[in-house]
């Protein structure tokens, strides 16, 4: 075992954590494409076990099989887009974060058309799970790619970057589901707002969630 690697990844995996960074003006303009598109290329190394459905791969420019589609907003478009939503009376936190992002990623996942009626989001089968946990884990490959480069990030539910008008103004097919709007802050946060997840220091020790398995086959 090569004990330095696993150092450096286990590391980073813990090393990483929610940075929420409000700020009330914007920050300044900074070019990190070249990072995102780094970033992107790492995180798209996640598993995936089913293709995406045809209605995904066969429309629209993005045509890859991964039940993933990362849409990236360089600073000026998370600013643009500030601008907006402040226009249209957004008082929530997404404004005042994307004056500070360097960058914002929606990442979406792909839904299999569904067979029938559908209450909810999306159909509950268990090709939807396994494509939406594929996403995530790419999603999760982004966070960790960019804690190992320093930069501060943070997994949103996306709050009105949910919404279709939203996907309209990026182009965003309409099939496509957000799992998460990908906040990429920079390392120099000025006198903005810092954050943790609130759920950070909660999870507890490994033994409340994981066991070993006893056997049992008169259960
Ligand atoms: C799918 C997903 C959506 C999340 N959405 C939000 C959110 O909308 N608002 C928020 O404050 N934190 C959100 N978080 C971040 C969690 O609050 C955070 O991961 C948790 O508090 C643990 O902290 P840590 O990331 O620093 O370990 C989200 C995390 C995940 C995985």
């Amino acid at each position: 075992m090569d004990a330095e690697r696993a150092g450096m990844v286990d590391g980073v995996i813990r090393e990483r954590r929610t940075t929420k960074v409000l700020a009330d003006a914007p920050l300044p303009v900074v070019d990190a494409r070249g990072t995102v598109e780094e970033l992107v290329a790492t995180a798209g190394w996640a598993p995936f076990h089913r293709v995406a459905s045809r209605m995904h791969t066969e429309s629209g420019a993005l045509t890859s099989i991964v039940p993933w589609r990362f849409h990236l907003l360089d600073a000026p478009a998370c600013r643009a887009l500030r601008q907006v939503l402040l226009e249209r009376g957004d008082r929530s936190k997404i404004p005042r974060m994307l004056a500070a992002a360097t960058a914002m990623v929606q990442a979406t996942w792909l839904p299999n058309p569904p067979r029938g009626p559908v209450t909810g989001l999306f159909e509950a089968t268990e090709e939807n799970m396994e494509h939406l946990a594929a996403a995530g884990a790419a999603v999760q490959n982004l966070l960790l790619a960019a804690t190992a480069r320093g930069v501060p990030n943070y997994w949103s539910s996306g709050g009105v970057l949910r919404e279709p008008e939203a996907f309209g103004w990026m182009g965003i097919p309409a099939g496509q589901i957000l799992l998460g709007a990908v906040f990429l802050f920079p390392a120099d946060t000025g006198d903005a707002e810092v954050n943790p997840g609130s759920h950070r220091d909660r999870r507890g020790a490994p033994s409340d969630w994981s066991r070993w398995v006893e056997l049992d086959f008169t259960r």
